[in-house]
Parts: C-alpha cells; sequence; structure tokens
C-alpha cells in the first residue's frame, strides 16, 4: 500500500497579536490510498486546521506535508490549484457556497474550472444533487435553502470533480439522522469506488463507518488502529 496523504512533524502556529495560538504541535500521520478515516477531538483541537493542512488550504509552519508523493512546499500555486481541482474534494464546515449562483451552479462550479462541456457538467451535477436528496431545488439560491440543505449542496459540490481524496469537515454536522446516513451511504459509496476518505465528525456512529479514527486533543494527533 501506497500512503496517499503523508505529514511529517507538521506543527501550525497561528499568531494573534503578541499570542501565539499552537493549532498543531508535530503530527505525524500516514494516510493508506483507499482508506476511510474518521477523525475525533473537541472543539478548538484542531481538525479542520488539520484538514486545511492535508487539502493544500493552508500552509504549515513547520514539517512536511506529502498528496500523492508530492511535496507541497516544493510546488508552485498552479500545481498546487490543479492539486485542489482535480485530486480533493473538499466539504466545508461553513459550506462556503457562492450566494450568487443557485444550487446547480454551485455545484457545476469545478467542472467549469475543469472546462467540462456544459451538458456534461449539468447532467453529472444533477444526478450528484439527486443523490444528496435536492433533485427538486436545482434552482434555489443558498438563503432560499435549510443550513442542511447548504451543507448537502456543498457536498455534492465536493464530489462533481470525482476527486481520488475527499476530505470531509463534519459532513453531518447540521443534518439530521435520516439525510446523515444518506450522506454516510454515499461517502461510503465513494470509498468502496477506491477513494480516500477523511472525516471530521463528533458522532461516533459516523466514525463506524471508517476503517480507523485519528484523535485530535490540543494540537496533538494520535493515528489510531484500523479496526477489525
Ligand atoms: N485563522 C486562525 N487564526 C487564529 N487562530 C485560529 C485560526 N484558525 C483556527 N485557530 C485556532 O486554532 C485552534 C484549532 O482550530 P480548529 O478550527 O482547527 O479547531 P477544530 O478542532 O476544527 O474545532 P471545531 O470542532 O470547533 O470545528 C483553535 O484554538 C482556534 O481558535
Ligand atoms: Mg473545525
Amino acid at each position: 500500500m501506497t500512503a496517499v496523504i503523508e505529514l511529517e512533524d507538521v506543527e501550525k502556529v497561528y499568531q494573534m497579536g503578541e499570542t501565539e495560538v499552537r493549532a498543531l504541535r508535530g503530527s505525524d500521520l500516514e494516510i493508506e490510498e483507499g482508506e476511510f478515516i474518521a477523525v475525533m477531538g473537541p472543539s478548538g483541537s484542531g481538525k479542520s486546521t488539520l484538514m486545511n493542512m492535508m487539502g493544500a488550504l493552508d500552509v504549515p509552519t513547520n514539517g512536511l506535508v506529502e498528496v500523492a508523493d508530492r511535496d507541497l512546499s516544493e510546488m508552485g500555486p498552479d500545481e498546487l490549484a490543479l492539486l485542489r481541482n482535480k485530486k480533493v474534494g473538499f466539504i466545508f464546515q461553513e459550506f462556503n457556497l457562492l450566494k450568487n449562483m443557485n444550487t446547480i451552479q454551485n455545484v457545476m462550479l469545478p467542472l467549469t474550472i475543469q472546462e467540462v462541456p456544459r451538458s456534461e457538467r449539468r447532467s453529472r451535477a444533477s444526478e450528484l444533487l439527486e443523490k444528496v436528496g435536492l433533485g427538486d431545488r436545482l434552482e434555489h439560491m443558498p438563503s432560499e435553502l435549510s443550513g442542511g440543505q447548504r451543507q448537502r449542496v456543498s457536498i455534492a459540490r465536493a464530489l462533481a470533480n470525482n476527486p481520488e481524496i475527499v476530505l470531509a469537515d463534519e459532513p453531518t454536522g447540521n443534518l439530521d439522522t435520516e439525510t446523515g446516513a444518506k450522506i454516510m451511504d454515499l461517502l461510503t459509496e465513494f470509498n468502496n469506488e477506491g477513494k480516500t476518505i477523511i472525516m471530521v465528525t463528533h458522532d461516533p456512529n459516523d466514525a463506524e463507518y471508517a476503517d480507523r479514527t485519528i484523535k485530535i486533543k490540543d494540537g496533538v494527533t494520535h493515528p489510531g488502529e484500523e479496526d477489525e
């Protein structure tokens, strides 16, 4: 097996005026291709920070991050953009939908960046929206959707470019149990297709879907062990 994501002694320090916030304190992690990982830890423990490092959305203060055998610190902005657009699908904790675009346009966006033909973009986006239970909300603007529905749009968008790695920051955090279970099934389906899934969750039931749980506390990660 090959590691698709590797962290070596990764530290992240946020400078807030005079004070330093040590969000990650020397993380060592290896994630194999095709693994389904849960990341669990208290609020403020560094989970989103860790996800941002793995998705090349932020840079560590110290240490090494490798994605698909590439050292991120040696990649230029264009290469990093390509990695974020093609290899990684990011489900954000705060959704990050574009408010001037309707549901289907938001999901089509990553495909637009990749220059996929328009008709294909539409059919792929609506198929995914169907899967997350939003087939009847294609023309709604984000402001016309509930929190859970916005969450589902962001999930469909993250999956649109058929990424090898899905980084999901509390994908079921705003959902009722039934919709949450649907999303977990969708992530499992993706994982069965060979994709690597890394999911932050507070819910032990959701963590059950994963092969392994990485625990994090006060910026210190514990890699966990593979389930039987
Ligand atoms: N941009 C930032 N600037 C300064 N401090 C930050 C920044 N982002 C996060 N932090 C701090 O870093 C620590 C880790 O934050 P992070 O968002 O990674 O936590 P989390 O585990 O995702 O929490 P939650 O479960 O509440 O989402 C927190 O103490 C937070 O206040
Ligand atoms: Mg977070």
